[in-house]
C-alpha cells in the first residue's frame, strides 16, 4: 500500500501582512484541538495533525459535505521570513513545498513583495491560495472569533459585505495583471485554474477554518503523487547552516521523502562541490508540553521520517550551501550516484560559461537559482552565476565581457556584498555593480541602465 505523508506549506507574502501571527493562530487553533500528544514541534515548523482541525472546521466541513471525506494526513507548515528562506526550499528547479499560502493585507492589495512571493511560486511551479488578511480591518467588520469566513460574513451589514466584495475583486484583478484568474474560494469551481481568495484575521481567526479546509481541498486535487513516500533512504534541502555552542555546525533540513537516521552517511553540495559526513545527531525541539524548562528544549531522536523538519549535526557540515539537497546513503553505490547526482545539478546553477553575460551572484543555492530563472524569463544572457559576494575575479569577468558587448558588463548582486577590493577593481574598469536584496527591483535597476546606454 502507497503511504502518503503530509503536504509541507510554504506561508509567503510582502512584510508585516501577517504571515507569522496568521500561523501562531493556525497552531493555537490546532492546540486547542487536539488529542494528547498529537502536536509535534520541527525546526522552524510546526506540524498540523488533520484530526485537530477537523474538529476545529466541524461545521464548515458538514457545510461543504466534507466530513469523513478528508484524507490528508495533516500540514507541515513552514513560515518565510525572507525570500532567501523561501527559495532554499528548492528542489531541482522546483521546490520542497508542495503547497502555499499567499498572504495578502486585504487592505493593501499586491505590493511590492507580493510579486516576488508570485514570480517563485509561478516559475517553481506551487500551487497555493491567497489569504487576503486582516479582513478585521475593513470598516465596520464586526468580529465573530474563530468563525468560518463564510459564516461571519454572512452576519456582517450589507455595507460591510459590499467592501468584503470590493476588496475580494480589487485583488482579483491585480493578480490578473499576473496572469493568475482568482476568486472567492466558495466560488471557485475548478482549482487547477483559479485560484482560491480566502478573507482571514489573524487577530480574530475568522477565516481560519476556511483556509485550512481549501488547503486539504488544493491537497486532494492537485498534490496527490507528489506525496507517495517510500520507507528507503532519506531525501531533504538543507534551508539553514548555522553554528552551535556544544554541538559544532548545524544543518537545518526538511526531509520530504523516506528517513534519516543518527549514523547514516549523508551527501550534500558545497560551495566546492559535492562532499559527504555522516550524522552524529539528530534534534527535535521538545513537544510543547514537555517543555517545562527553557534551557532544556531539545530531544535527540534515531530517525526521522518524511514530511519533517530537522537540525542534523556532523563534522564538516559548514561546508554545506544553504539549498543544497541532503541525500542519506547507505551504501556504496548509493553514495555514489548520489555524488554524481549532485556535481549535475551544481553545474546546471552554477554558470561558467565563454559568452557574453552578465555577472551573478547570490547568497544561497536557492537564490542563485530563482536569480537565474529570473533573468533566462527576462532574456538576459549569464556568463557567470555563483555564490558568495562579489569579489575582484567577478569584476574582472565582467570587464572582459564588456570589450565584446559593454551593455552586459556588470555584475548583479543579490542579496551578497561586495568586497573592497572589487569596489576598487569595478572603480578602475569602470564596472557597473548593481546590489538589492529584492530581485525585481535589482534586476529592473540594471535593465533601466541597459536602456539608457543604449540610447
Ligand atoms: P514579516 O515576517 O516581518 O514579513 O511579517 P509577517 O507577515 O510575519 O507579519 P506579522 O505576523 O509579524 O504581523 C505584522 C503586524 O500585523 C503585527 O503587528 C500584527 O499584529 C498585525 N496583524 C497580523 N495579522 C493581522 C490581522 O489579521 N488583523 C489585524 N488587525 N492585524 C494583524
Ligand atoms: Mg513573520
Amino acid at each position: 500500500m502507497v503511504e502518503y505523508r503530509a503536504p509541507i506549506v510554504v506561508v509567503v507574502g510582502h512584510v508585516d501582512v501577517g504571515k507569522t501571527l496568521l500561523l501562531d493562530k493556525i497552531r493555537n487553533t490546532a492546540v486547542a484541538y487536539r488529542e494528547p500528544g498529537m502536536i509535534t514541534q520541527h525546526i522552524g515548523l510546526s506540524y498540523l495533525p488533520w484530526p485537530a482541525i477537523e474538529r476545529y472546521a466541524a461545521s464548515l466541513l458538514a457545510k461543504f459535505k466534507l466530513s469523513g471525506k478528508i484524507w490528508v494526513r495533516g500540514f507541515l507548515m513552514v513560515d518565510t521570513p525572507g525570500h532567501a528562506a523561501f527559495s532554499n526550499l528548492r528542489r531541482r528547479g522546483g521546490s520542497v513545498a508542495d503547497l502555499a499560502i499567499l498572504v495578502i493585507d486585504a487592505l493593501e492589495g499586491v505590493e511590492e513583495q507580493t510579486k516576488e512571493s508570485l514570480f517563485l511560486l509561478k516559475s517553481r511551479g506551487i500551487p497555493f491560495v491567497v489569504a487576503a488578511n486582516k479582513v478585521d480591518k475593513i470598516y465596520g467588520w464586526e468580529p465573530h472569533p474563530n468563525f468560518a469566513f463564510i459564516d461571519s460574513y454572512e452576519a456582517q451589514d450589507e455595507a460591510v459585505q459590499g467592501r468584503v466584495e470590493e476588496m475580494i475583486a480589487r485583488i482579483a484583478g491585480e493578480l490578473a495583471e499576473h496572469g493568475i484568474e482568482a476568486d472567492r474560494y466558495d466560488r471557485v469551481a475548478d482549482y487547477s485554474r483559479q485560484v482560491p481568495i480566502v478573507p482571514t484575521s489573524a487577530v480574530t481567526g475568522e477565516g481560519v477554518a476556511d483556509l485550512l479546509v481549501v488547503l486539504a481541498g488544493l491537497t486532494q486535487r492537485l498534490v496527490r503523487d507528489r506525496l507517495a513516500v517510500g520507507n528507503g533512504p532519506g531525501r531533504g534541502v538543507i534551508m539553514e547552516i548555522k553554528e552551535e555552542k556544544g554541538w559544532g555546525t548545524t544543518a537545518d533540513a526538511i526531509i520530504y521523502d523516506g528517513s534519516v537516521r543518527r549514523g547514516d552517511r549523508i551527501a550534500a553540495l558545497g560551495l566546492d562541490g559535492p562532499f559527504n559526513t555522516t550524522v552524529r545527531l539528530l534534534v527535535m525541539p521538545k513537544p510543547l508540553d514537555e517543555m517545562r524548562d527553557p534551557e532544556d528544549k531539545y530531544v535527540f531522536v534515531d530517525e526521522v521520517k518524511a514530511a519533517a523538519g530537522v537540525r542534523v549535526v556532523g563534522d564538516s557540515l559548514e561546508r554545506a550551501v544553504p539549498g543544497s539537497p541532503l541525500i542519506v546513503v547507505r551504501d556504496e553505490a548509493q553514495l555514489r550516484s548520489a555524488m554524481s547526482e549532485l556535481s549535475a545539478e551544481a553545474a546546471a546553477i552554477r554558470i561558467e560559461v565563454d559568452r557574453s553575460g552578465v555577472v551573478a551572484k547570490a547568497d544561497t543555492l536557492g537564490t542563485l537559482e530563482s536569480m537565474v530563472m529570473y533573468l533566462r524569463g527576462q532574456n538576459i544572457p549569464v556568463r557567470r552565476a555563483d555564490i558568495g559576494p562579489v569579489t575582484r575575479r567577478d569584476v574582472i569577468e565582467a570587464s572582459v565581457v564588456r570589450r565584446r558587448d559593454p551593455l552586459y558588463a556588470v555584475v548583479l548582486a543579490f542579496n551578497v556584498k561586495v568586497t573592497p577590493e572589487a569596489e576598487v577593481e569595478a572603480q578602475q574598469h569602470g564596472v557597473r555593480v548593481f546590489q538589492n536584496n529584492i530581485l525585481y527591483r535589482l534586476v529592473d535597476d540594471f535593465l533601466n541602465w541597459h536602456r539608457e546606454q543604449r540610447n
